[in-house]
């Protein structure tokens, strides 16, 4: 038996933040932002009183009515974030209250931007052991939560959004394969430095702005490129698919370089790769799930996708998997 994706569904806060938008607020330029990493504008929650489980709500009720079920069906919710609405309870439990999955229990998983496709491979080992029939996996990030929109180095890449996606029983197609990597060394390169135990929040931490995203770009860059394009060829080496097998990359949308290189490794032609970051930017957990969405009336039942992301923490990897539906016109 295999975990199939059965339903896909997003949401993306209205508010757009463009490049243009950007130069008003620091040193920076349209030319600069698109020929570095391909993101021509982003999705930012701006409404005081929403977070991350509000879109991830919003991504799970728009699945449910898209399979045609009640929310009282679902088994399990996991969700893949790092910018969870507070330390406890977990996300999970709120987007579950949200939609009223009364009979689901969850949980949160923390992997940055391999958030997804760690949260994916995790749901599929429930519906594999028999006792699940419907985990919803949901990758949400308000990224803007955690940007300093003063630091030209980070502000210009993440948005918000949420996706999600209905994982259920299936004999034929489904998830075939994962290869999953962490290398925590990778923390003195990515990280928020304050907010968890190790430095609480203090009046110094916030001064110091500790609780935004530090990081190292150009060495973040490289083991990006390296992770994601090895991660990729390996998965297709080890199922013995040759670039003509492969229908779709999903990339984590991150820098339009970095799938550049990945798609280069896999032997790929651009035509078959899913690319949407200009039009969101980085949205973290979001980006794979909301492509699929983006994707969807393209997919055919049988096609062979590869998803591939690279994130904090270090973490990154791909899942095979063989698509399980023809959307109906
Ligand atoms: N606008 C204009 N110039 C900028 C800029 C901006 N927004 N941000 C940085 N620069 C400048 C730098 O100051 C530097 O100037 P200098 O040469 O005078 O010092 C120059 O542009 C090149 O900076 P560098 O950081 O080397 O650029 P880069 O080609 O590595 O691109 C990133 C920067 C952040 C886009 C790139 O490193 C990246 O995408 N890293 C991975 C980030 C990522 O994906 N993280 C999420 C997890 S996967």
């Amino acid at each position: 038996m295999h975990a199939a994706i059965t339903a896909v569904a997003g949401h993306l806060p209205d508010h757009i933040l463009t490049n243009a938008d950007l130069v008003k607020m620091v040193d920076t330029n349209d030319e600069w932002i698109r020929s570095r990493t391909g993101i021509e504008e982003r999705r930012i929650l701006k409404e005081p009183g929403l977070a991350t489980s509000d879109m991830g709500a919003e991504a799970v009720k728009e699945l449910l009515k898209k399979r045609g079920i009640d929310a009282t069906e679902i088994d399990l919710i996991i969700v893949a974030t790092v910018t969870a609405d507070m330390h406890f309870p977990a996300t999970a439990n709120l987007i579950a209250h949200k939609v009223g999955a009364v009979n689901s229990w969850g949980y949160d998983l923390s992997a940055a931007c391999s958030g997804f496709l760690f949260a994916l491979a995790t749901g599929a080992q429930f519906i594999e052991g028999g006792r699940y029939k419907k985990v919803v996996v949901v990758g949400a990030d308000k990224m803007s939560s955690i940007v300093d929109y003063s630091d030209r180095t980070t502000c210009i890449l993440f948005g918000d959004a949420a996706a999600a996606v209905l994982l259920e029983p299936t004999e034929e197609n489904g998830i075939i394969d994962h290869k999953l990597h962490v290398d925590g060394s990778g923390a003195q390169q990515l990280r928020q430095k304050a907010g968890g135990s190790l430095h609480p929040p203090t009046h110094a931490t916030v001064d110091a702005k500790d609780h935004v995203i530090y990081q190292d770009g150009p060495s973040v860059f490289k083991a990006a490129v390296k992770g994601m394009a090895d991660v990729s060829y390996e998965i297709m080496e080890r199922n013995q698919l040759e670039p003509d097998d492969v229908a779709w990359l999903v990339p984590h949308q991150a820098n339009l370089r970095i799938i550049d290189a990945t798609q280069r490794r896999m032997g790929l032609p651009h035509e078959k790769v899913m690319i949407n970051i200009q039009k969101y930017g980085n949205t973290t957990a979001a980006t794979i799930p909301l492509c699929l969405r983006d994707w969807e009336s393209k997919l055919k039942k049988g096609d062979n996708l590869i998803l591939a992301a690279f994130g904090g923490g270090f973490t990154w990897g791909a899942v095979y998997l063989k698509w399980a539906y023809d959307t109906k016109a």
